[in-house]
């Protein structure tokens, strides 16, 4: 596997010999080790995309669309390989590594399929004088900042785009996580992608990069997907350039649970929207609403569900909850659970770290949480569920609004008229409704409030890669 720093469609060494060990979160052990770029070699990327952008905007649309199709076929035709990478160095279970794989490469075939089809508009000015001519020319060279959680598929879900509208791109893939961006570089590659447009720069010092980055003149914007801590710092850095962004940030899911929900589905969509890849992602259900008539059966079933949950080595059969990504992560997730338990939680199941090696977390329900604990407005990322019951529709919608975070929400009840109601008071960017997930290459993908600015995925995503500009025609 190729280890070294992908610029100008090259594998090169990074500019200072350094290197950056990737770790395997199931054993601790470091198992391989790639070049880490510095702000030197940011900057060679972004020429690097530069140079190749200006060509391949001319591509004709049809010709992209080819080449992005070819690339979900070889994604494809490396799912194994890829799963297998994934497994390695985020340690998620393998069911969920081939299924983030075809989930990664369905980018590219949404985005072949959107690629010929971006259209501008006509108009007649009111006046009459003129045409109103609007049409979307790519953005040019687009940084993007990707993290851990999906190593292949926060990729690809602005690569695709990207690539789609005619853009140039550099990445910066999470020191977790390198492996699979370096590999996801060659086979697009293979796919026929023109050397230069995509660059894989991964680095030990992530603020000195994205300096360099922000300020290389042919660089127009920012796509992140990460903490809305980071966010932040990355938003401001952009003001300064006045960068276009897309930022996709942290979650505080509601599941909402009414008692006239099917309890059966209810739970195994909470298991969903908790324990996928692990129960670390930005959509997991961070807090259960469940209305006071079936509140303690749930957390029964849910408990029962969570006792099901075969936690270990992502490799290793039946296994469907993998480690968490480095010991801080446990750490942080025992202190929430710990805090909740102090405020006055009861612990339905776990409640515990699992001795290591390898950075292992209970699966854990925690029952009478209160609406003002710590752990109702802080994002988990672990494999915990705490319940939160509610009587009154009208508060328990002001709980789940209490955040600063609009991500996700989900919602269960019978009542189909109800749950859309309710849903609509929500204010987060997507909700499940009787649905335990809400992600797919085909809808636009984001949030409201701290969660993020801007779209993936569906027709919405591939507008964000373009400008518009408008031309007052006269004829
Ligand atoms: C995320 O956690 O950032 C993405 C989750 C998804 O796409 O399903």
């Amino acid at each position: 596997m190729k280890t070294q720093l992908f610029i100008g469609g090259e594998w090169r060494d990074g500019a200072d010999g350094g290197v950056i060990e990737v770790a395997d979160p199931a054993t601790g052990e470091h198992f391989e080790e790639i070049a880490a770029g510095t702000p030197a070699d940011a900057r060679a990327a972004c020429d690097a995309a530069h140079d190749a952008q200006l060509a391949w905007a001319n591509v004709a649309p049809r010709a992209r669309s080819e080449i992005l199709r070819r690339c979900w076929e070889v994604l494809m035709g490396h799912q194994t390989e890829l799963a297998h990478l994934i497994v390695r160095e985020h340690g998620k279970p393998l069911a969920d590594a081939n299924g983030e794989i075809a989930y990664a490469a369905e980018f590219f075939r949404w985005n072949a399929e959107e690629a010929v089809r971006i259209r501008g508009t006509l108009a007649h000015a009111p006046s009459g004088a003129n045409r109103i001519v609007v049409h979307h020319p790519p953005v040019g060279v687009v940084v993007m900042i990707t993290p851990w959680n999906f190593p292949a598929a926060m990729i690809t879900r602005k690569l695709a785009p990207a690539l789609a509208a005619g853009n140039g791109v550099v990445i910066k893939p999470p020191k977790e996580t390198p492996l699979t961006a370096l590999r996801i570089a060659d086979l697009v590659t293979e796919a026929g992608v023109p050397g230069g447009l995509v660059n894989v720069v991964p680095t030990q010092d992530s603020a000195s990069w994205f300096d360099a980055a922000v300020d290389h003149p042919h660089v127009r914007m920012v796509s992140f997907t990460g903490s809305t801590e980071v966010g932040r710092v990355l938003l401001r850095r952009c003001a300064d350039r006045v960068l276009k962004t897309v930022m996709e940030l942290g979650g505080n899911a509601p599941f909402i649970v009414f008692d006239d929900a099917d309890l059966d589905a209810a739970v195994e969509g909470a298991m969903v929207a908790k324990m996928r890849h692990s129960a670390e992602t930005c959509t997991a259900a961070n807090r259960f609403l469940v209305q006071a008539g079936v509140a303690d059966e749930f957390a029964q079933r849910l408990a029962a569900a969570m006792r099901d949950v075969k936690v270990g080595n992502g490799f290793d059969e039946g296994v469907t909850c993998g480690p968490l990504i480095n010991p801080g992560a446990v750490d942080d997730v025992d202190g929430l659970v710990q805090g909740a338990v102090e405020a006055g939680a009861s612990v339905e199941l776990g409640g515990r770290r699992i001795d290591g090696p390898g950075n292992f977390y209970e699966p854990t329900v925690l029952a009478g949480v209160g609406a003002d604990s710590p752990i109702a407005h802080a994002e988990i990322f672990g494999p915990v569920a705490p319940i939160i019951t509610f009587d009154d529709v009208d508060r328990m919608v002001e709980i789940a609004n209490d955040t600063e975070m609009g991500l996700t929400g989900y919602v269960y009840t019978g009542d189909l008229a109800k749950g859309l109601a309710v849903s609509e008071r929500i204010q987060a960017g997507m909700i499940g409704l009787n649905r335990g997930a809400v992600s797919d290459p085909a809808a636009p993908f984001g949030g409201m409030k701290q969660s993020g600015l801007g779209r993936e995925g569906s027709t919405e995503g591939i507008y964000e890669f373009c400008e518009t500009q408008y031309i007052a025609t006269a004829w």
